[in-house]
């Protein structure tokens, strides 16, 4: 087979790229190596920024997010008993986010791609990309018991951080930074409204929690615990009386509790990949970058990436310059670099580290009240969680 753009990976930067392209006239595949329940299913993050809601409209899988999604003007901060609000519009000239679950922006491009765009294939599992530097690399993947290949101009790599299309880039051509970090989130699912009408992230000597949300029914709560927790050794009413004492206030507030629905621990990591592009083929997403969850970034960032990259190709497409996708690496780098720094910054604020000294705790404090006191200080927290300007 032939594509003019071979996508491996149908997660948010595989589905989002080849819609977009699809909408430019560009032609490509997408090779997903799961089943479609599996991708729709997998729990994940919960925050869009302007930058990915407006590229979702405009790629006509807007519909239900303007119905369903709900939008936030603003984060609440905890720390030493204390609780600051940071407004989102004020600060930064009337910007917001929207909580609607990655689950929900997969099952929407999904449904948009098998309607009317180009080939979406489950269960094709990528085995290698070959030809990274001549002008025709090539796909190969297995796909209902046989072995395939698909001959393309470009191939985008959107495979995820466990994915085999960087393997295709000759060692040393490329470089990979990262941390990893001493602590995991126990993230969960739970049939109750929300107790906060916004999110809610809380610094605690016991460790970090957050207040998340999947709708006005369904709270998403995540909370620091040991790297290599098994999630079932944390029991329903342990999780809540944990919750309740991280989330505490000297003000009247309490947790609603409710059923949990779903447990699970994931760890957390920093990595970038640079350059972003070798020869014909491109990274995009988690394949390049990885950063911890406290910012919600991770995403965003992935979207970024599909919309800087769709603009590329749609203008290799109508004018046969190569000039977007040369800069291509340049412009998502400076966006990842901070979105890194930013995610980065809030987890080393928010969570308490294994045998943390008081002086560190006292430098948090201090950053955390350095925010509530200082309109600057809020400012440059909610700029970056807001999102950067694309491109
Ligand atoms: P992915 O969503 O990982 O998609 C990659 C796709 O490629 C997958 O569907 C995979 O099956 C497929 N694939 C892999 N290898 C192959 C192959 N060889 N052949 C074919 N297909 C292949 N971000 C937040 O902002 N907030 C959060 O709370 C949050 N929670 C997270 C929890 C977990 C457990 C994880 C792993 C990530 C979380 N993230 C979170 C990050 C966010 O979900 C990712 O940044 C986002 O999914 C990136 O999208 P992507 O399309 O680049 O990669
Ligand atoms: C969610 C996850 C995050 O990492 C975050 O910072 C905010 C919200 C979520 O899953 O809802």
């Amino acid at each position: 087979a032939r594509a003019t753009v071979g996508i491996v990976g149908g997660g948010p930067a595989g589905l989002l790229l080849a819609r977009l392209l699809h909408q430019a006239g560009v032609d490509c595949v997408v090779l997903e190596s799961r089943d479609r329940a599996y991708v729709e299913q997998r729990q994940r993050a919960g925050i869009l920024e302007q930058g990915t809601v407006d590229a979702l409209r405009s790629s006509g899988a807007g519909e239900r997010l303007d119905r369903e999604g709900l939008a936030h003007d603003g984060i609440e901060l905890r720390w030493d008993r204390r609780a600051q609000r940071v407004d989102f519009p004020s600060l930064t000239g009337g910007h917001r986010v929207w909580v609607y679950a990655q689950t929900e922006v997969v099952k929407d491009l999904v449904a948009l791609q098998l309607r009317d765009g180009a080939p979406l294939l489950f269960d094709a599992r990528v085995s290698s990309v070959t030809g990274a530097g001549t002008d025709r690399p090539v796909i190969h993947y297995a796909h209902g018991g046989a072995d395939h290949t698909v001959v393309c101009d470009y191939v985008v790599g959107c495979d995820g951080f466990h994915g085999v299309t960087r393997k295709a880039v000759p060692e040393g051509e490329l470089r990979t930074v990262g941390r990893s970090y001493p602590y995991s989130w126990l993230g969960i699912l739970a049939d109750v409204a929300p107790s906060n009408e916004e999110l809610v992230y809380a610094h605690s000597p016991r460790g970090f929690a957050l207040l998340s949300m999947r709708s006005p029914a369904v709270s998403r709560l995540y909370l620091q615990v040991p790297n290599g927790t098994d999630p079932a050794a944390w029991t329903d009413e342990r999780i809540w009386d944990e919750l309740d004492a991280r989330f505490a206030v000297d003000a009247d507030w309490t947790l609603a509790r409710g059923p949990i629905t779903q447990k699970s621990v994931l760890p957390m990591r920093s990595s970038v990949t640079e350059p972003m592009r070798w020869g014909r083929v491109l990274l995009a997403g988690d394949a390049a970058h990885i950063v911890p969850p406290a910012g919600a970034k991770g995403l965003n960032l992935a979207a970024s990436d599909a919309i800087v990259l769709a603009r590329a190709f749609g203008q290799l497409a109508r004018t046969g310059s190569t000039a977007g996708l040369d800069a291509y690496s340049d412009t998502c780098l400076r966006r990842v670099w901070r979105a890194e720094h930013f995610s980065w910054f809030m987890t080393t604020t928010l969570h308490t580290a294994p045998d943390q000294p008081a002086f560190d705790t006292r430098l948090q404090y201090s950053q955390l009240d350095r925010i509530a006191a200082s309109p600057h200080a809020a400012a440059e927290l909610a700029r970056n969680y807001v999102g950067m300007p694309v491109g």
